[in-house]
């Protein structure tokens, strides 16, 4: 195992001794040159890099040191229909998939996921990751929200830690070449005329921008929940690769489809496991009534996300919160007692302790419904090939997986423990695709200097101006209105408000000052950068909801009640326009074997 820095790189590093892929110019006339790029290193991102590195030149660009990757945030687990616990099958688990998308996810790529789910689970033990195990040593599983059985299998309540390290642990026993430029931020993906040519990336330490020119690049970059104020998403979440996707002019799907998980802890959003309601947990709300009878009899508190998170917005709404001011509802761990809780769920019991003061084994918890997990993002076919339009012709040499993607397996509501799934399963896909494609991609030229200029240009307007608008205040009024007014609950005016204020907000930031002119390390540059994104993006989120009139997953309309599949029993498909404005655009919903029907819990 050798790591070995690179000859006046900061920053990158490499796997192997032979790496040339940095510092020469290559064919194309630019300095860094791989055969594949990756952007990210959550467990998409390293999945992908594990199918192709040795087999081609291969470089991982990320803007957190790759095991401070999202991917590690996930706590509760990860889905899998082994039955090591009970009767399960792969066939229920896409039955439960698709009915917790609320039919909007494609049940072609439904079915691959959840029948590549057994062996994706057993690739990851062998690979070293440490399941929590039976007394008969298997791998234990536990109940989550939406599913039928016990079928997520888990490492305590840290279960995407311990993936995401024993991938990353992986990468380094990596025979061949594999290059991380940790604490490079992507600002800019090259596509012209249907082809995908590279993108332009930042050293974060130097702020020097250079192209990388790739014969495939591949997003794994992360999903968008930072535009919310109360989110259980890593501060890096703030839709990078949609947006430079979506600027590269290709469309985003389903962006109004954001995830509010029920159990965010009060006023911070950090996640507080499904897993606790998974091992037993109960919710109280400012009554101390179970009030999930109401709602969901049949599932009570392991109910899919979108109803639990209604569910407790209700009573919020309704004054039945707990609290001074009744705006959150309690998780009860109490009559778990104090070894399970600490066996289990150890994590969220530091969580409690450490941000609110509070001991889950004597006290309840307060939570509310937290930003989660976006279910739209950069669509692709079912080998994560990136899709231009909505005739689902592709993009040559650009691939997507993970949370940034849509391809679309979640639909309208993911169900909990299905995210780390999906992201090894079509992780592992576009390896293998990207394998295939990159063998028989043909070179093209970049124009260096045009590319960095158009970045540069962006970053000027910002650094070097003497306009007065403040960054904190325009993002801080961003999270609020997404919170408030395009959350768990949403109606027609409530979005149109939402909306008036983004575009504000929008043209306010065309005059936002950088304080910190520096060129190294310059975070204050880089979350203006992010804010731009996470602007850009939020009008889509708005824009599709508003367009969308029924509710479906966790889109819920006070306005608009019920499902309407006559009408929108398909994807939204954002694209941009040349003066920066947006169109929708839709595309059918994939219908194998489950018509739609009610969903009830
Ligand atoms: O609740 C949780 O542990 C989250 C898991 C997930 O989002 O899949």
């Amino acid at each position: 195992m050798k790591w070995t820095a690179q000859s006046g790189e900061r920053g990158s590093y490499i796997l192997d001794l032979e790496c040339g892929g940095a510092g020469q110019y290559s064919e194309r006339g630019v300095m860094y040159s791989h055969d594949v790029v990756i952007v990210g290193s959550g467990l998409a991102g390293l999945r992908a890099a594990q199918e192709l590195a040795g087999n081609l030149d291969v470089a991982i660009i990320t803007k957190v040191y790759p095991s401070r990757s999202h991917s590690g945030a996930a706590q509760g687990g990860v889905a899998a229909a082994l039955a090591n616990m009970d009767g399960d099958s792969i066939e229920a688990h896409i039955y439960d998939t698709v009915k917790g998308s609320d039919f909007l996810g494609d049940q072609d790529a439904i079915e691959i996921m959840c029948n590549d789910a057994p062996r994706t689970i057993y690739e990851m033990e062998h690979l070293g990751c440490p399941f929590s195990r039976t007394d008969e040593n298997k791998i234990a599983q536990r109940a989550f929200g939406g599913h039928s059985f016990l079928r997520a299998c888990f490492s305590a309540d840290r279960t995407g830690h311990a993936l995401l390290h024993t991938l990353f642990e992986q990468t380094y026993k990596m025979g061949g070449k594999l290059q991380v430029y940790s604490e490079w931020y992507m600002t800019r993906l090259i596509v012209e005329d249907g082809v995908c040519k590279g993108v332009v990336a930042m050293d974060i330490a130097t702020g020097r921008m250079e192209v990388f020119s790739a014969k495939v690049v591949l997003f794994a970059s992360g999903g968008y929940g930072r535009s919310f104020e109360i989110t259980s998403n890593a501060y890096a979440n703030t839709g990078d690769g949609a947006i430079a996707t979506y600027r590269a002019g290709l469309p985003l799907q389903d962006m109004e489809f954001v995830q509010f998980h029920p159990t965010g802890l009060y006023q911070h959003g950090i996640l507080l496991s499904e897993a606790a309601r998974g091992e037993g947990g109960y919710l109280l709300n400012g009554n101390g009534e179970r009030f999930m009878d109401k709602y969901a009899p049949g599932k009570m508190e392991l109910a899919p996300r979108d109803i639990v998170s209604r569910s407790e917005q209700t009573e919020i709404n309704e004054g039945r919160g707990a609290g001074p001011d009744k705006d959150y509802v309690l998780l009860d761990l109490r009559h778990l007692g104090e070894a399970k809780i600490l066996e289990r769920l150890p994590q969220i019991y530091h969580l409690a302790k450490d941000f609110l003061g509070v001991d889950a084994v004597t006290d309840p918890v307060p939570t509310q419904p937290t930003a989660h997990y976006s279910m739209g993002g950069i669509p692709t076919d079912n080998d994560c090939q990136v899709i231009l339009d909505e005739t689902g012709a592709k993009v040559e040499g650009f691939f997507a997986a993970g949370e940034c993607s849509c391809v679309s397996v979640h639909g309208a509501n993911r169900l909990g423990t299905n995210s780390l799934l999906e992201a090894l399963v079509f992780g592992r896909r576009a390896g293998k695709k990207i394998l295939e494609a990159a063998s028989t991609a043909k070179s093209s030229s970049i124009d260096e200097k045009r590319e960095i200029a158009a970045v540069r240009a962006g970053i000027d307007k910002i650094v070097n101006t003497s306009a007065k608008e403040e960054l904190h205040p325009i993002r801080k009024e961003l999270k609020n209105v997404m919170t408030y007014k395009a959350g768990v609950y949403r109606s027609g005016s409530e979005l149109a408000e939402a909306h008036k204020k983004v575009t504000e907000l929008q043209e306010r930031f065309k005059h936002v000052r950088v304080d910190d002119k520096r060129e190294n390390f310059n975070t204050n540059m880089l979350e203006a950068i992010e804010l731009g994104h996470m602007l850009e993006y939020s009008e889509l989120i708005v824009a599709g909801a508003e367009a969308r009139e029924e509710s479906r997953g966790a889109h819920a309309r006070t306005d608009f009640p019920t499902r309407d599949d006559e009408k929108w029993l398909n994807h939204t498909m954002a694209f941009r326009k040349g003066d920066g404005g947006y169109e929708l655009k839709y595309r059918p919903v994939v219908i194998t074997r489950f018509e739609p029907e009610e969903r009830k819990y």
